[in-house]
């Protein structure tokens, strides 16, 4: 089988890597894909823009793709998969009315409260009342969480801690900071805890989790400074253990999958729930996304034993309670990502990285996350640029060996965090 992949990130080298070591897949097409993609035996990138769905319909076509695999939430919003549906491709993405997960947070809360799915106590504004908006936070007090609506690229929280923070927040989405995106506002109550990423398949009948990860999203150590769009994770996540999954399973997941039916919406694909772990050891839900998290993916795939084509057509044909129970390796994985100095802020692109063989004879998978090929030179083309991942016994095994990988590789203003996993780390699993 030829398997289509969107996108350009590491979510998506992992796909196309897992998916590449199984015996059944021919080859892989990536849409536009990386430097990474580039470089990999039986994987060609095609020059298309995720947002050209003819562009893509027509590829799938040509080349005789027996699956589509939609990585981003954007392409998926815009209604990427229902298009190719359409077309009779066989697709793995939820359709446009299903990514409203992602795409309307107030459409998600809703969701939430009709399935009786535990979330932060919340409330929603438009820009036709920004004084009911500022009059909420006053009267609910700080620490507060202002979330613009729609997709933000990652940048619409503002977990604030005055009112008046809580405020500015406010006044600058509603005046135009993000776009269409910020005219309406989900103001919420501010959690504590430890965030865990759970992913899970489904074919929008029954759902099935994947091992849970967990992602460090500031940029300094210590989980201090700006948050980004991930600076490293490690799977399967201990905070959750086997009965916590049990309770995200039936509180979270499969409440959410019947709410979508009813709905008769058609959601094949990931359905990624973000939660918060109080310290008493409830759950909440923060946010879900319709799609693979970026870089969880780069931690969860190199666990996975079962092939991954057979999951992803098992959601799209809507036969997923037929499959045997997903399989594990044993063990831990780590992800370290590498960014371009001065990421989540302005940075550099163009840099020649140099090292990744030796990283890879370091015992690491090199994922590549912002980087391109030109004329054979591998060049620094993202704020994130790698994704540097290994497998052990331990958490310790794994995280050495990435360490160990990451001191091989260089490119200019190179930055990385020293302490990934810092909760699992000494001591192992
Ligand atoms: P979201 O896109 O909704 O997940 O928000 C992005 C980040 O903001 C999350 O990963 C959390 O770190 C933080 N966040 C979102 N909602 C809350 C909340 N209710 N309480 C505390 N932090 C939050
Ligand atoms: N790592 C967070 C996300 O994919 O949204």
């Amino acid at each position: 089988m030829k398997v289509l992949v969107v996108g350009n990130g590491g979510r998506e080298h992992a796909l196309a890597w897992k998916l590449l070591q199984s015996p059944k897949i021919e080859r892989v097409f990536v849409v536009p894909g990386n430097g990474g993609t580039a470089a990999m035996e039986r994987c060609q990138n095609l020059p298309l823009s995720a947002d050209d769905f003819d562009g893509i319909k027509q590829a799938a076509l040509e080349h005789g793709v027996g699956l589509v695999v939609v990585g981003p939430e954007l392409p998926l919003a815009r209604g990427l998969a229902d298009y190719l549906q359409q077309q009779n491709l066989t697709v793995f993405g939820p359709t446009q009315a299903g990514a409203q997960i992602e795409s309307s947070k107030a459409w998600a809360k809703g969701l939430m409260q009709e399935a009786g799915i535990p979330t932060a106590r919340s409330a929603v504004f438009t820009d036709d009342h920004p004084e009911a908006a500022l009059a909420y936070v006053a009267q609910e007090g700080a620490p507060i969480v202002v979330k613009a609506d729609g997709l933000a690229a990652g940048k619409g929280v503002t977990v604030a801690h005055t009112v008046e923070e809580a405020q500015a927040a406010i006044e600058a989405s509603f005046g135009g900071q993000f776009g269409i995106a910020g005219e309406c506002l989900v103001i919420e109550e501010c959690l504590t805890g430890q965030e865990v990423s759970v992913l899970a398949l489904t074919d929008g009948l029954s759902v099935r989790p994947l091992l849970p990860a967990q992602d460090h999203k500031a940029i300094r150590e210590g989980d201090t400074g700006p948050n980004t769009g991930g600076m490293g994770v490690y799977a399967p996540a201990p905070i959750l253990t086997p009965e916590l999954m049990e309770r995200v399973q039936r509180e979270v997941l499969e409440p959410v999958v019947a709410v979508l039916r009813e709905r008769k919406i058609d959601y094949r694909g990931v359905l990624y729930a973000g939660l918060m772990v109080s310290p008493a050891g409830d759950i909440k839900v923060l946010e879900f996304n319709c799609r693979f998290g970026d870089p969880e993916t780069q931690a969860i795939l190199p666990l996975l034993e079962t092939p991954l084509e057979d999951l992803m057509l098992a959601c799209a044909n809507q036969t997923l309670a037929e499959q045997p129970p997903v399989r594990w390796k044993p063990g831990a994985c780590a992800c370290v990502v590498m960014a371009a100095g001065g990421y989540p802020g302005d940075y550099q692109k163009g840099d020649t990285i140099a090292g990744i063989e030796r990283a890879e004879a370091a015992g690491a998978v090199v994922f590549h996350a912002g980087t391109r090929l030109k004329e054979g030179e591998l060049l620094t083309d993202g704020g994130r640029v790698l994704g540097v991942t290994a497998t052990g016994d331990t958490f310790d095994d794994a995280f050495a060996r990435a360490y160990a990988a990451v001191d091989c590789i260089e490119f200019e203003g190179r930055y990385f965090r020293r302490d990934i996993g810092h909760r699992v780390r000494r001591g192992g699993l």
